[in-house]
């Protein structure tokens, strides 16, 4: 079984770090035609860069915040204008806030479920006409924390079931017009999530240090084995799977 990536339009929000960046990469070695989508411009670039480098084609790197008014519309605008068409939504941009109903503003709340549900909502919706022209599909990025009830994560996990909930339904909506969309959902996973706390490096370190002590195996996944899961899901040898929730966690415990 190989994956057949070629020249596939494919579209990743959360390119420039963490999964999106490896698979990002792991779709160059397929040679798909890219566009990332991120706010720091330094990391897109390097990523589009390595993308470039094993594909030889250059993505289109869209540099905008995507909770804005009218990025949405730019990044599906911009891919269009230079690719022609869309075979593959990874919506993959997502940000970790910790927030509690008595502690936190309401604003915690509202950007979490701005990145996690409104954004990937919006560009299935300009996407669609597109994807249903080329028979695509849409990865969504979830959560394996859907389940669990942890202090400090009720804003971020209830953005992450809104988002599998929107999955599903959009998978049942789609299904007559052979476009497929399932959600993938990661556990603990080493990229800058953490670090984008703004909390400093030993309290990075700690944090880990706890949140492994719930792992079954012990260990963080590495993104790279994240993005493996997300080319099975995009790729087309299995064209019922739609609707599906794909968990790879290494068996936390509830
Ligand atoms: N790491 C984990 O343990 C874990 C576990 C389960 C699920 N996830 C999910 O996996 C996805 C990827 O996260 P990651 O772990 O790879 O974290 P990451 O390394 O921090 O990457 C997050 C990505 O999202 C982008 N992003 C965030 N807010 C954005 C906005 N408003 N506009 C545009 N781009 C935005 C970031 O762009 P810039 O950096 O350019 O600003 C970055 O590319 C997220 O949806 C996250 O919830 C992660």
């Amino acid at each position: 079984m190989e994956f057949n990536f070629e020249n596939k339009v494919i579209i990743i929000t959360g390119g420039s770090s963490g999964i999106g960046a490896e698979t990002a990469k792991m779709f160059a070695q397929y040679k798909a035609k890219l566009c990332l989508v991120g706010r720091n411009e330094s990391r897109l670039q390097n990523v589009a860069q390595h993308c470039e480098l094993i594909s030889g084609n250059v993505p289109l790197c869209i540099l905008v915040d995507l909770i804005q008014a009218g990025s949405c519309e730019k990044v599906i605008t911009k891919t269009i204008e230079k690719f022609k068409r869309i075979d593959i939504l990874v919506n993959c941009a997502g940000k970790l806030k910790l927030g509690t109903l008595h502690e936190s503003d309401i604003d915690v709340f509202d950007e979490l479920m701005a990145i996690h549900l409104r954004v990937p909502y919006y560009l299935t919706q300009l996407a669609s006409p597109h994807l249903i022209k080329s028979k695509g599909n849409i990865v969504n990025i979830g959560s394996s924390y859907l389940e669990r009830y942890k202090p400090g994560f009720l804003p971020y996990n209830v953005s992450k079931n809104a988002l599998e909930k929107f999955t599903r339904h959009a998978a049942m909506e789609m299904v007559t017009e052979g476009v497929r969309v399932n959600i993938i959902n990661p556990g603990m996973t080493r990229t800058n999530l953490i670090h984008n706390l703004n909390i400093d490096e030993g309290d990075v370190n700690y944090a880990y240090d706890n949140l492994i002590a719930e792992l079954g195996l012990k260990k963080i996944l590495e993104p790279k084995e994240v993005a493996k899961l997300i080319l099975l899901a995009a790729c087309d040898m299995m064209p019922n799977m739609t609707g599906s929730s794909l968990k790879i966690d290494g068996a936390v415990i509830v």
